[in-house]
C-alpha cells in the first residue's frame, strides 16, 4: 500500500518509489510532519517531533498553562514542523495561507477533521495535474471561522515524487480574501543545503545557480503572468557535499503558467521550511460563503541519488504521468522550421525550395514559422488577423501544404493565439480585447498586446479563430507561442474588488484555450514555444509535448540551455534544431557534427536555409537523421546521467541509459581545443556494474564497472566546440 494510515500513533505514511514521507496528528490536533527521505519502516517515529525552541512564542489558542499537557513549553505551533503554515496564531513562519474575514481578521486556526484515501487522483478544475497514483485527501478546519483547507497527496510506485496542493474553502457565513493562497508547506529538519534554481533571460534560458540557504527567506518568483524566462518555478534544495551522483537532494516544480513564488526559509531552530504556489504579490480571491479554491499542483521530488536522482524522479514522473499521453508515446517528429531561414520574407516559391531541399533525407515535417497571416511582415502587425495572407502565399495554405505532402512530408503551422498587435484589424474592431488598464495608454511587449483571456467571449474569439484555419487546412503539427508579458494587469470583466484575481485568472483562461484547441485537435501534435523556452514549465507540458527550448541555437550556448532545462524536465519535451553558421544568436560558428549532436539531444529537427542544400548536405543531414533514429528511444525513454557540467569547466555531458540497462548512449563535448592540454577522462555513468559492454566508436567491450570507473580517454576532433558519441550495447 503507498498511504497508510497508522490508527495507534496518528500517523499517516506515504510510501513512493525510494521515498517515505510521515506526518501526524498530534494532540493538538495540529497536523504535524515528521520525516520525508529515503525509505523507512512504519515505527513509530513520533519522538522525532517538536524540538522545543527557545524562543517566546505565544500558546497555541485554548491552551492551558497548567492542564497536565504533556509538552512542558512545546505548546506553540512554531515548535511543530508543519505540514501547512497557517497564519494569525503566532506562527511566524512563512504562512502559506493568509486570509482576511469581513471583521477585517486574518485568523485562520487549521486543524484536523479527518481524511480519505483515493484510489483515483481527481483532476482539478480547470488547471492541469499529474495523473495517476494513490492520493490522500487530510481536511483541516478553522473551529471558529469555519475556513478550511483540504491538503492532497498523491503518490506513485513508478516515480520518486510526491504531488501534492491545498484546496481553501470558505465554511462561514461571511465573505472571505484570500491574500495568500499557496499550494504546500514542507518542512525538512536541518538548514545544512544549498538552494539551486534556474534563472536567465531571452535566450539563455534555464542557467543554474546554486546558493547556500541561509536564516531568513531565499526566495524566487514571477510577477510577469507567466512562469517566464527570468526564473523557472522550480527550487532544488541540495543538502551540503551532496553532487551530481550522490547525497539528499529535494526537488519542487509548480505546474502553473502564471506568477508564482517558491521560498526556502531557514528557521531559528535550523528547521529549512519549503513553500509556495501562486504568487501573493498582486493577489487576493474573494471567496463567498460556500465557495472554494483550488490551487496548482506542485510535484516534489526526493532522491538519495544526488542532483541527477532528482531530474530521473522529476522525468520518469513527467513521461508518465503529465504530458499529455496523447503524445507521449509517440516518435518526436523531425521538422524543418522555416524561421532562421526566410523571417518574414517568403512566398510559396521560396518555402518549396527550402522543402524540397530536405525532402528524402528523413527529416519529415515542415512547419511555416510566423509571417503566414494578416500583413505580418514584422513583429509590429496583424496578430490576432489569422486569416492567410494572399500576396505571400497566393490561394491560401493549399499549395505549400500539397507540395510539403507530395514530398511525403506533414505540415505545420505557427501561431500566437493569446495575442494582439496595436495594428491588426481585431484590434481596431475590438481594441477592449487588449490587456490594458482604463485612461492609460498601453505599454506593449515585442510590440504587442496580449488578449484579455479572463474573458470568455475573448477567449471565444481566439478559440474560433484558431480552430477555422485548423479545420480547413490538412495541418498536422503547431508551434503555439507567446512573446509578451502582461503590464497593465486589469481586465473589463472583473469587479473592482476581484481585479487582483487577474493574473490567475489569466492561467485559467489560457488553460481553458489550451483545453479546446489542443483537445479538439486530437490528431494534431503540438509545440509549446514563448519567444524561444521562456514559459517551459510542466503546466505546458501537460498539454503539449514539446516545448521549444531557447531561440539561441548556438551549440555553445545550448549547452548550458539544455543541461539547466534538465535539472527538471524530460530530454523528449526539449525541441533542439541544428541552425546555420555563423550562428544568428550568437555569430559563432561551429561545425555541423557539433550542431547535429547538442540538437540532437531533445525532440529535434533543422532551422536554415535549406533552399540551396547540396547533395553533400543531404547526404550530411540523412546521415544525422539516420543515427538520431538508432538512439531516438533512448533519448525519449532512458534515464538520463549528467557527466560534465558546462557551467563548471570546458566540458558537457550526457549519458542516457535505456532502462533495462541493455543500452545507452554517452554525447561528449569539449569547448576549446587545448594544445598540450591535461589529461581528461570522460565520466561514465549509469550502466550495469556486472554487465559487459561493447563501445561501437572505441570497438571495445568492457564491465560497466571499468566502463564508468575508468571513464573513456577522449580523442576530441582538434577543434573548438568539438562532440564525440558513443554507444554502449550490453553484450
Ligand atoms: C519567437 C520564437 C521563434 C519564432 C519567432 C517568430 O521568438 O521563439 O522561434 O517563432 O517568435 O516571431
Amino acid at each position: 500500500m503507498a498511504i497508510t494510515y497508522q490508527e495507534s500513533t496518528k500517523t499517516f505514511f506515504l510510501d513512493g518509489k525510494g521515498l517515505t514521507y510521515a506526518f501526524c496528528v498530534n494532540d493538538f490536533d495540529y497536523l504535524e510532519h515528521l520525516y520525508f527521505g529515503k525509505t523507512i519502516g512504519h515505527d513509530d517515529i513520533r519522538y522525532v517531533r517538536g524540538c522545543g525552541g527557545t524562543d517566546n512564542n505565544p500558546k497555541i489558542p485554548g491552551v492551558k498553562m497548567e492542564n497536565g499537557y504533556n509538552y512542558g513549553a512545546i505548546d506553540c505551533y512554531q515548535y511543530f514542523a508543519p505540514e501547512i503554515v497557517f497564519s494569525g496564531t503566532g506562527d511566524y513562519r512563512e504562512p502559506a495561507v493568509q486570509i482576511r474575514t469581513e471583521q477585517g481578521d486574518r485568523i485562520s486556526d487549521l486543524l484536523y477533521e479527518g481524511y480519505e484515501i483515493l484510489p483515483q487522483k481527481p483532476g482539478i478544475n480547470g488547471m492541469p495535474s499529474m495523473r495517476d497514483g494513490e492520493t490522500l485527501v487530510v481536511h483541516l478546519k478553522d473551529r471558529v471561522n469555519g475556513f478550511g483547507c483540504d491538503l492532497y497527496y498523491t503518490v506513485y510506485d513508478d516515480a520518486g515524487v510526491i504531488a501534492r496542493r491545498a484546496v481553501y474553502s470558505n465554511g462561514g457565513a461571511g465573505t472571505v480574501m484570500l491574500n495568500r493562497a499557496y499550494s504546500f508547506s514542507v518542512a525538512l529538519p536541518e538548514i545544512d543545503y544549498d538552494v539551486l534554481t534556474l534563472h536567465g533571460a531571452w535566450a539563455a534560458e534555464r542557467h543554474v545557480q546554486r546558493i547556500p540557504a541561509h536564516y531568513g527567506v531565499v526566495s524566487i518568483d514571477s510577477k510577469r503572468t507567466t512562469s517566464s524566462a527570468s526564473l523557472n518555478p522550480f527550487m532544488a534544495l541540495v543538502k551540503k557535499g551532496a553532487t551530481e551522483d550522490a547525497g539528499d537532494v529535494y526537488g519542487v516544480n509548480l505546474i502553473y503558467s502564471s506568477s508564482f513564488v517558491l521560498k526556502a526559509e531557514g528557521l531559528n531552530d535550523d528547521r529549512l521550511l519549503l513553500t509556495g504556489g501562486i504568487n501573493d504579490f498582486d493577489f487576493t480571491w474573494k471567496l463567498l460563503p460556500g465557495a472554494y479554491f483550488e490551487t496548482p499542483e506542485v510535484v516534489i521530488s526526493y532522491s538519495s541519488d544526488g542532483i541527477g536522482g532528482m531530474s530521473r524522479n522529476f522525468h520518469d514522473a513527467y513521461r508518465n504521468h503529465l504530458i499529455n499521453p496523447r503524445y507521449v508515446g509517440k516518435k518526436r517528429p523531425i521538422v524543418i522550421n522555416s524561421w532562421e531561414s526566410a523571417y518574414f520574407n517568403f512566398n510559396t516559391e521560396r518555402l518549396k525550395q527550402i522543402v524540397d531541399g530536405v525532402a528524402g533525407t528523413g527529416v519529415d515535417t515542415f512547419v511555416l514559422d510566423d509571417g503566414w497571416y494578416g500583413n505580418r511582415n514584422s513583429e509590429f502587425s496583424s496578430l490576432g488577423d489569422w486569416w492567410v495572407d494572399e500576396k505571400k502565399l497566393p490561394g491560401g495554405l493549399g499549395e505549400i501544404i500539397a507540395h510539403v505532402n507530395s514530398r511525403g512530408m506533414k505540415f505545420g503551422l505557427w501561431f500566437e493565439p493569446e495575442m494582439i498587435s496595436p495594428d491588426s484589424d481585431l484590434f481596431r474592431t475590438h481594441p477592449d480585447y487588449a490587456i490594458m488598464a482604463p485612461g492609460r495608454e498601453g505599454s506593449p511587449c515585442r510590440g504587442q498586446y496580449m488578449l484579455d483571456l479572463t474573458r470568455e467571449d475573448v477567449r471565444d474569439f481566439a478559440v474560433n479563430a484558431v480552430n477555422k484555419i485548423l479545420k480547413e487546412n490538412h495541418i498536422e503539427y503547431v508551434k503555439w507561442d507567446y512573446n509578451s508579458n502582461v503590464s497593465q494587469s486589469w481586465s473589463l470583466g472583473l469587479a473592482p474588488d476581484q481585479q487582483m484575481e487577474f493574473a490567475h485568472r489569466y492561467a485559467l483562461g489560457v488553460y481553458d484555450l489550451f483545453e479546446r484547441i489542443v483537445n479538439a485537435n486530437p490528431d494534431i501534435f503540438f509545440e509549446g514555444c514563448s519567444a524561444g523556452g521562456a514559459r517551459f514549465d510542466p503546466a505546458v507540458l501537460y498539454y503539449f509535448s514539446q516545448i521549444w527550448t531557447s531561440d539561441d541555437t548556438d551549440a555553445e550556448e545550448r549547452t548550458k540551455i539544455q543541461y539547466g532545462t534538465s535539472m527538471a524536465y524530460p530530454l523528449m519535451a526539449m525541441t533542439c534544431h541544428v541552425s546555420a553558421v555563423p550562428n544568428h544568436q550568437t555569430r559563432r560558428s561551429t561545425s555541423i557534427a557539433t550542431r547535429g549532436d547538442i540538437a540532437h539531444l531533445g525532440g529535434t529537427g533543422y532551422e536554415l536555409d535549406t533552399s540551396a542544400f547540396t547533395d553533400e548536405d543531404r547526404e550530411t543531414v540523412r546521415k544525422q537523421v539516420d543515427k538520431y533514429h538508432e538512439v531516438e528511444d533512448l533519448l525519449l525513454w532512458g534515464d538520463l546521467y549528467r557527466t560534465e557540467d558546462p557551467f563548471a569547466g570546458g566540458y558537457f555531458g550526457f549519458m542516457i541509459v535505456s532502462k533495462d540497462k541493455q543500452s545507452a548512449h554517452l554525447t561528449a563535448y569539449k569547448r576549446l581545443a587545448e594544445c598540450n592540454g591535461p589529461i581528461k577522462r570522460l565520466k561514465v555513468r549509469g550502466l550495469d556494474p556486472k554487465q559487459m559492454y561493447y563501445v561501437k566508436e572505441l570497438d571495445m567491450t568492457m564491465l560497466g564497472a571499468t566502463w564508468m570507473n575508468v571513464g573513456i580517454k577522449p580523442n576530441f576532433p582538434f577543434e573548438d566546440f568539438a562532440t564525440l558519441t558513443f554507444t554502449f550495447k550490453a553484450v
